[in-house]
């Protein structure tokens, strides 16, 4: 006899409800119920297809349809009592919908399981993901070509080893960024296109023998197709590893970039002004205007890459078809999800309202010997030396000017004519920072010609 305890949903063999840890252990209602819209959508969907090929009459879906969105409206309005002991989502929304209209709600789960009904809940869910990080990405690139565009010739240090380089220009840094979230973008978008089929109707593993309509199911849902096989359709997570993965990489390139505006905005570099609703005071040190939103930004590619490796161990070894691991799955993409558009927002609202200090910049660009590459090349050009020896005689150049404590195009003629008699009073042209910047016309080198030629490339591009 089944006891007044068991599972309402499956009671029918079982003689006992759960232990109490057991239930705790098992629920994950505390947070699949974020889920709610998109089971209730999916449920709804299956409903109208069950009526339409006639495994259940039309009455009793319109019940169904109807009571769902009643259970909806509860669920929004934050009137919905969920329940551990009814485990997940899934069953919460049934039970509920069984009080209100009766007996029909019992049909509802005729030729489905909660296997292909997590699965096609969580796509849903994720793909929502995959369309804000699109909006959040687009935004963000945005952001950068207004900076770009507005200092397009500003010149300021390029680094390698951040060691002074080469002069490149602010506009040219930008859109370095405009790149990688470029790239960002073209992962998201490739993901979405790649998940986006149907697991509804592939059942519990094998697919069902009622004669249900998996393409209706898909295309009420916004699929491109059902998924070809029941097994897989069940039993995959790739769609959430591919989201986490790409946003892994997004979350990475968010951080490189935090990282330079927090050494930007010190008192050492002052190469941007962070605003003031970007930024937080301290509360012992009257003077400090610190950068907490990059600092979180740079932080946040530690739980998002900790998600996706923690979601690949849940996945690795487990035979085909569903297991009960893969409830662990929610909770991670959850916490990357929510960080990422955080992290996204932040950005973007940092980007849009910081101002770069086109004179620090300045200053900085011609310090370091940043023209050194110029005069090599120099040497090379007009004067036909071979590049190793250029490059000899610049270190030479760099020495004297170092021993002097002054700058490049600061050293006499007659004193650089000591190490190398061919040099001419035109060498000066190739000193200056400007000269050096507008030089480098090469395709996709810094020139403010070919940053601009980018701005214009990517507005089209994002129109
Ligand atoms: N809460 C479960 C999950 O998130 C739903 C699927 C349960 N399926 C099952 N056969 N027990 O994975």
């Amino acid at each position: 006899m089944t006891d007044s305890t068991s599972n309402q949903m499956w009671g029918g063999r079982f003689a006992a409800g759960p232990d109490a840890i057991m239930e705790a252990i098992n629920a994950s209602i505390g947070f699949d119920r974020r889920m709610a819209a998109q089971d209730i959508a999916g449920s709804r969907a299956h409903a109208a297809m069950l009526a339409a090929t006639g495994v259940i009459s039309d009455s009793d879906a319109e019940a169904i349809g109807k009571g769902l969105l009643t259970v909806l409206s509860e669920i929004e309005a934050g009137r919905f009592e969920f329940s551990t002991a009814l485990e997940d989502i899934h069953m919460n929304v049934e039970a509920r919908l069984k009080e209100i209209i009766g007996e029909a709600a019992g049909r509802l789960h005729t030729a489905r399981s909660r296997n292909d009904q997590v699965a096609t809940d969580f796509k849903l869910w994720v793909r929502d993901q995959l369309d804000a990080a699109d909006a959040g990405l687009v935004a963000l690139i945005r952001a950068l070509l207004a900076q770009a565009e507005a200092g397009a010739d500003w010149v300021m240090p390029g680094f390698t080893h951040l060691q002074t380089a080469q002069p490149v220009t602010w506009g040219h840094h930008m859109m370095a960024y405009v790149e990688m979230f470029g790239r960002d973008l073209s992962r998201i978008r490739d993901a979405r296109a790649r998940m986006n089929e149907c697991p509804l109707g592939a059942a519990a593993l094998a697919g069902t023998s009622f004669p249900i309509d998996r393409g209706m199911t898909a295309q009420a849902l916004g699929f491109d197709r059902p998924a070809a096989n029941s097994l897989d359709a069940v039993s995959d997570r790739d769609f959430a590893l591919e989201f986490l993965s790409a946003a892994s990489i997004c979350a990475m390139h968010l951080s490189r970039f935090a990282e330079e505006l927090v050494i930007w905005s010190s008192a050492q570099f002052r190469f941007v002004t962070l605003s003031d609703r970007f930024s937080t005071g301290s509360s012992i040190m009257p003077q400090k205007k610190n950068p907490d939103a990059a600092e979180l930004i740079r932080a946040k590619v530690g739980r998002i890459f900790g998600a996706n490796t923690a979601l690949m161990m849940v996945m690795k070894g487990l035979p085909l078809a569903y297991s009960k691991d893969m409830q662990e799955d929610k909770e991670q993409v959850f916490d990357a999800a929510d960080n990422l558009m955080l992290a996204l927002a932040a950005m973007e609202g940092m980007v849009r309202d910081m101002s770069g200090n086109r004179d620090a910049l300045a200053a900085a660009a011609g310090s370091g010997f940043s023209t050194a590459t110029d005069l090599a090349d120099w040497l090379v050009r007009v004067l036909g030396l071979p590049f190793r020896e250029a490059h000899h005689v610049t270190g030479t150049l760099v020495a004297l000017a170092e021993g002097k404590g002054c700058d490049l195009p600061d050293l006499d003629l007659a004193e650089m004519q000591e190490v190398h008699g061919g040099i001419t009073e035109d060498v000066f042209d190739v000193l200056g920072v400007e000269n050096s910047v507008n030089s480098r016309t090469s395709y996709g080198g810094t020139a403010p010609t070919q940053v601009r030629a980018q701005i214009v490339r990517w507005r089209e591009q994002l129109a």
